[in-house]
């Protein structure tokens, strides 16, 4: 008897299988395999083509020496965000397709918004659809942003075909979807937001983008665990993946990209949500150093973000704990990070948090991800710890924690200390001026080299 055709598709990998797996073959991700009806023969965006995969009737392609290949240098187009801009390499790319993930309320449709109207202004054909609000809420948006927000077309439409058909009449040299979660393809019988629909769905706005040249900015949303929510296939199929990040109820957002194939993964954009839509914060270093407080459990980081210097404020409260184990918090870091640099804190530097609470903060909401944040987590914690203000005050640092105990350089001293000395931080601590992280402690808190213990 004939049964309905269905597959399973990995939620992490993208990978296909006729059979479910409880583990998957292709990824090793346990319980990802979730299961799709596949396509009705003739719907848009089947994958493959008949004879396909190097079938006995295909015909060979020519390979072309990479010096040969015809490259057309088409000219960005720039959202008047330069931020937005710079973290794209350079403006966006006709016919490419732009993730931008974030949680809710971060302010993706107030960015995608700003940079149509932005584009709009510039004399470009821009089309919003929005399968999320009503095209009445869009426009209330809108007048927060100014006039020109409110010269896009916009479309409120939830359908695939319908979209699809919209973006083929109207021609758009930037479209944005938001969000692609939202958006259903009849082909497919599965609800909005599974894997195949947001598979099918990203595949044929590619195609409509690529043959026309639109740039496309798919809005996706993240869960709280930060992977976007249902299917990671879509990283696969798009050419920029940019997140946006920070908590809703903090100032700072930042923008950067973690796949980008135009451009470097490298930068990074500061945002602040205000009245009137996202500022661009240009002065962030200048903001982080002028709000450091100087006391005790309070260091400044010189952190590289991508390519960018920026100082932030990194704090720590360490105190008594009735709780066993004793509670780990930090915001901004990575908590396995902080273990680490707990453990070599105390092993090779002479100050034990073993029984105590230890809280660390990076201020501002901003999220660190390099190694050399670990000297800065380590002095606020020791400097907590010892109820002692880092000398001088605020304290600049950098650098990585090897687990010997010493200090390891990091990419661009140059750069971070440079940053430090702009914002007046002269004196800055790092693998350069202390080896280990037993001396970093004792320059930056004194003499009093004693195991010194969380009352
Ligand atoms: P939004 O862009 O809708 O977030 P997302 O699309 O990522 O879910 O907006 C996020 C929040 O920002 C929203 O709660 C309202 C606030 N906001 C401002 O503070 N100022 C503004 O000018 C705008 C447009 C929004
Ligand atoms: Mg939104």
């Amino acid at each position: 008897m004939a049964r309905p055709a269905t597959i399973f598709s990995c939620s992490a990998c993208g990978a296909q299988s006729p059979k479910w797996h409880g583990r998957c073959p292709s990824c090793g991700e346990w319980n990802t395999l979730v299961e799709e009806r596949a396509p009705a023969p003739g719907a848009g965006g089947g994958r493959g083509r008949p004879g396909g995969a190097g079938g006995p009737g295909a015909a060979a392609g020519r390979a072309v020496p990479l010096r040969d290949v015809r490259v057309e240098r088409t000219p960005r187009l720039h959202t008047g965000i330069g931020e937005l801009d710079r973290v794209l390499g350079g403006g966006l790319v006709p016919g490419s397709l732009v993730l931008l993930g974030g949680s809710p309320g971060i302010g993706k449709s107030t960015l995608t918004n700003m940079a149509l109207g932005h584009l709009a202004a510039a004399g470009r054909r821009t089309l919003y659809v929005s399968g999320e609000e009503s095209a009445a809420q869009i426009r209330l948006r809108a007048e927060r942003l100014g006039a020109h927000a409110l010269e896009v077309p916009v479309l409120a439409e939830t359908d695939l075909d319908a979209v699809l058909a919209t973006m083929r009449a109207e021609g758009p040299e930037a479209c944005v979807i938001d969000s692609v979660q939202t958006l259903h393809s009849a082909a497919l019988d599965s609800a909005p937001g599974t894997v195949g629909q947001v598979r099918e769905v990203a595949t044929r706005i590619a195609e409509v983008a690529k043959r026309s040249g639109t740039a496309v900015l798919l809005v996706g949303h993240v869960t709280k665990e930060g992977s976007l929510a249902g299917p990671r296939v879509l990283e696969h199929l798009v050419d920029c993946v940019l997140q946006f990040e920070g908590e809703r109820e903090r100032t700072y957002r930042t923008l950067r990209a973690l796949k980008n194939r135009f451009g470097s993964t490298n930068d990074v954009g500061v945002f602040e949500m205000a009245a009137n839509g996202l500022a661009e914060v240009l002065d962030a270093s200048a903001r982080f150093v002028g709000e450091a407080t100087k006391a005790p459990g309070s260091v400044v980081l010189a952190a590289m973000e991508g390519s960018r210097p920026l100082l932030v404020e990194v704090q720590a409260l360490v105190s008594p704990s009735e709780l066993v184990p004793p509670r780990r918090v930090c915001n901004g870091l990575d908590r396995n990070r902080l273990a680490l640099v707990l453990a070599v804190l105390g092993r090779h530097a002479g100050v034990g948090v073993g029984a105590a609470d230890v809280f660390v903060n990076v201020v501002g909401g901003v999220r660190i991800e390099e190694p050399g944040a670990d000297v800065a987590v380590a002095l606020a914690v020791a400097s907590a710890a010892r109820g002692v203000a880092p000398n001088p005050a605020p304290l600049a640092c950098f650098g990585e924690i090897g687990l010997t105990g010493e200090l390891r350089s990091v990419a661009h001293p140059e750069r971070r200390s440079a940053e430090a000395e702009k914002f007046g931080l002269r004196q800055v601590l790092s693998p350069a001026t202390a080896p280990t992280l037993r001396a970093a402690v004792r320059a930056a808190l004194g003499d009093r080299d004693r195991p010194v213990r969380a009352a």
